[in-house]
């Protein structure tokens, strides 16, 4: 069955741009792509809207994905591509290098039960591409080639916008960057995807997700249904950062839909979709630090004691830098589906890991096992030791499994089995 997906655009009156999709040689199309059938309006442009001809390149781009995707009878039978991307301190090994491998090992697991045709790589922003350890993980610079090379672990150069210097010819962008962003580094983990998508552009979905987590057996055969923009739950909301997150979208003529709260950190969805939505993160971080914050709460030392949490707490600008990116380019999910599940699960959970479990746990700031404080002082490896063999379907086993493993396992090991799992697509 072929489906041929074409869109076209015209400018109408003002600024808005009217798309209508047409979708011909259609026999078994998903409800989801009913949603574009009708026409598209996006409205005017104000000064901090997304730019109108890249949203439409977006939307034709998802349309074409989601089309491949889930007009095959069987999608698991297709090549797909899958990257997890994340941004790594090479200058902080401890504890993020332990992270960096217990996460690699559970994609070693994951990819036991992965589709033959299907390949989940792995792409690092770092600030020293020629890190020996990094090297000793089987990771490079060299960027795939086809969609049946082998699993690849990819370098790629990102310097710290803490460390970045302004001179007379950096960019209003740079020097915003650079200004607001003295004292919080968190704003590592997203620029990157938003100043240098080009390095994940051409995989099918995108995982964005910190490194402290487990990918497990139930992420094997598993993509966003339906091309949906995947989140999971976060635990930042309240009803006065919902009302003034509201209202900061309301002044700059945003979308924003007040009946969704608490979106989590970590993102699947398709390539475009992650860029767009990374680059309007940043830009809406920008715009409440320097407008919502007074510069004496932008200082490390005065919001770490976290003083106005949970009601407006600079600590999680990234999160409600989120919340608007997300209404503003998914409308919330009416423009393009949105839909949250049980991402981040926490590896303290001892509900079932099994295939039909969460896709993806996460550690957080706790002493229970499966702890990541804990795994990081030694102290799993006498008191409390962790499982030589997954005899238990708990998840909590299952990141005390892979994260024993990953220890016990030299670089070189896993790097070759990560290497040798799919040589034969
Ligand atoms: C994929 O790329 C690799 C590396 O360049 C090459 O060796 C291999 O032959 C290519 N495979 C296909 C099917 O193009
Ligand atoms: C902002 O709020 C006003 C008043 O409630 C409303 O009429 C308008 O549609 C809102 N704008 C957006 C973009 O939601
Ligand atoms: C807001 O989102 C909810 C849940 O997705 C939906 O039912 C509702 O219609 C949305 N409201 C607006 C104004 O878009
Ligand atoms: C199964 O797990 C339990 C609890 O961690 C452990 O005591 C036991 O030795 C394990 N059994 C096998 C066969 O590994």
């Amino acid at each position: 069955m072929k489906a041929r997906l074409f869109g076209f655009c015209r400018r109408s009156s003002g600024s808005a741009v009217v798309c209508r999709i047409l979708i011909l040689g259609l026999t078994a199309v998903g409800s989801f792509l009913a949603t574009y059938r009708s026409s598209i309006q996006t409205t005017g442009a104000t000064s901090s809207a997304p730019d109108q001809s890249t949203d439409d390149t977006l939307l034709l781009d998802h349309l074409r994905l989601c089309g491949k995707h889930r007009l095959a009878s069987d999608y698991r039978l297709m090549p797909l591509t899958r990257a997890v991307v994340a941004y790594f301190p090479v200058k902080q090994l401890e504890p993020y290098l332990g992270q960096l491998k217990w996460c690699l090992r559970s994609l070693l697991e994951m990819m036991k039960d992965e589709p033959k045709l299907w390949r989940t790589d792995i792409v690092l922003y770092v600030e020293d591409l020629t890190s020996p350890e990094l090297r000793q993980l089987g990771c490079s610079t060299t960027a795939r080639q086809n969609a049946s090379e082998p699993f690849k672990c990819i370098l790629v150069k990102y310097t710290k916008v803490q460390d970045r210097v302004i001179d007379p010819k950096s960019s209003g962008y740079d020097r915003e960057l650079k200004d607001q962003f003295k004292e919080y580094s968190f704003i590592d983990s997203i620029a990157p995807l938003a100043e240098q998508p080009e390095v994940y552009l051409n995989y099918d979905f995108v995982v964005r997700s910190d490194l402290d987590v487990f990918f497990t057996p139930a992420f094997s055969k598993w993509i966003p249904p339906g091309c949906t923009f995947i989140t999971g739950n976060g635990g930042y909301s309240d009803p006065y950062n919902l009302m003034k997150l509201a209202l900061v979208a309301n002044h700059s003529g945003s979308y924003f839909n007040s009946s969704i709260w608490n979106i989590g950190s970590t993102w699947v969805g398709p390539a475009p979709l992650i860029s767009k939505i990374a680059a309007r993160t940043v830009h809406w971080m920008v715009y409440l630090s320097k407008t919502e914050f007074a510069p004496k709460m932008r200082k490390q030392s005065w919001w770490s004691q976290a003083v106005l949490w949970p009601e407006w707490h600079y600590g999680v600008l990234l999160l409600y830098g989120g919340q608007l990116a997300i209404n503003e380019i998914l409308h919330a999910g009416r423009r393009y589906p949105f839909q949250k599940i049980d991402l981040d699960h926490p590896t303290t959970s001892t509900a079932a890991c099994t295939e039909t479990g969460p896709i993806h746990l996460h550690t957080y700031q706790s002493d229970t096992y499966f702890s990541k404080y804990r795994f990081a002082s030694g102290a799993y490896k006498n008191t409390h030791s962790l499982p030589i063999v997954l005899n238990s379907s708990r998840c909590c086993d299952y990141a005390g499994y892979i994260a024993g493993d990953s220890l016990s396992m030299s670089p070189e090991v896993l790097a070759n089995s990560l290497h040798a799992i799919k040589r034969y697509g």
